[in-house]
């Protein structure tokens, strides 16, 4: 038996449509949602994460500003730029793509966002509401994982779940939502002994480490459902051959670009998981979706909490 495909970019579509409903709703009351893109440098990888979240803007109707600052920025300069924004009434989100250059203390950026315009949820104030249970503006990936597992009716209450990973802006966030959805959880990392075993136990697999294909099918219960977050470029013709062995059209593809993209779960896990993400295809899509997400409601928060406070003071 082979795995049930967890179709990302169908999931992202309902979300999107469900998303317009609300952008119309606001427009119609004069107000725009904007969110404000900051890439520093030309990071390959940055830019093409950041011109899909400004094409996401465009296709929902978002108006979107991209500032890119070059890679010998000072943090004082950043930081500025972050003020500004932080004052602009047509700015409801502001990210500033990670990872930043060396020079750049990026906690201190992080922590000028105001926290109200954080639609990447990586402020102190909104990470500590997450822990709290009392979430306002979450990490885009991890909320976008919870939408797959909800929408695809994956049972999460009770479930052994098991978070390889622990970064800020995947691990960590991830384990407090499934814990939050009263799922018993784990959260593994470069230290963990006795990894596979305890793998081996999971209903549900988040894997967010960022090693290419290491969750082989041994890791796997027959019939779990398998979260991939990674996202690894595969530039080696031997190591595309050895990880898709089974699957003769990444090979072709790889011959064809002279790469091939592969999440931290390995293809084979198809024939054991009961449930999977594909890369790409899965995780990704929902990631720019949640952005869209928390943006619309960094602008109702925000907006019609300030048409409130205008009208109290009128009156
Ligand atoms: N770098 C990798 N993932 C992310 C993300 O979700 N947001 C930002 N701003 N940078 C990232």
């Amino acid at each position: 038996m082979t795995a049930r495909i967890l179709n990302g970019n169908a999931i992202r579509d309902q979300i999107y449509t469900e998303l317009q409903t609300e952008i119309t709703a606001l427009g119609a009351r004069g107000i725009q949602p904007g969110l404000a893109a900051v890439l520093v440098g030309d990071n390959p990888a940055s830019k093409l994460y950041v011109n899909s979240k400004i094409a996401a803007c465009a296709k929902l109707g978002l108006a979107s500003f991209l500032i890119t600052p070059p890679a010998t920025i000072s943090t004082e300069e950043l930081l500025a730029i972050v003020a500004d924004l932080n004052r602009r009434d047509d700015v409801d989100g502001i990210l500033v793509q990670m990872p930043l250059p060396k020079q750049i203390d990026s906690k201190r950026i992080l922590d000028t966002v105001d926290p109200s315009k954080d639609v990447d949820g990586f402020h102190p104030e909104n990470v500590g509401r997450l822990v709290a249970g009392r979430p306002k503006l979450v990490a885009c990936t991890p909320a976008g994982v919870m939408e797959i597992l909800r929408r695809s009716g994956i049972p999460i209450e009770g479930a052994n779940a098991v978070v390889m990973g622990r970064s800020d802006i995947v691990g960590k966030p991830m384990a407090l939502l499934l814990l939050h959805a009263n799922a018993t959880v784990t959260i593994c990392h470069s230290k963990t002994r006795a990894l596979a075993e305890t793998v081996r136990r999971a209903d549900i697999v988040v894997a967010a480490m960022g090693r290419a294909a290491m969750v082989t099918p041994d890791y796997i219960r027959p019939g779990a459902t398998v979260i991939d977050v990674g996202q690894n470029v595969v530039n080696s013709a031997a190591d595309a051959e050895r990880i898709f062995a089974k699957f003769p059209e990444k090979i072709e593809a790889f011959r064809k670009k002279g790469s091939v993209l592969v999440g931290d779960v390995h293809p084979d896990v198809v024939e054991t998981a009961g449930a999977f993400t594909p890369v790409p295809g899965g995780v990704g899509p929902l990631t720019i979706a949640m952005l869209m997400s928390n943006t619309v409601r960094a602008a109702s928060l925000r907006r019609l909490h300030l048409a409130a406070e205008a009208a109290h003071a009128e009156r």
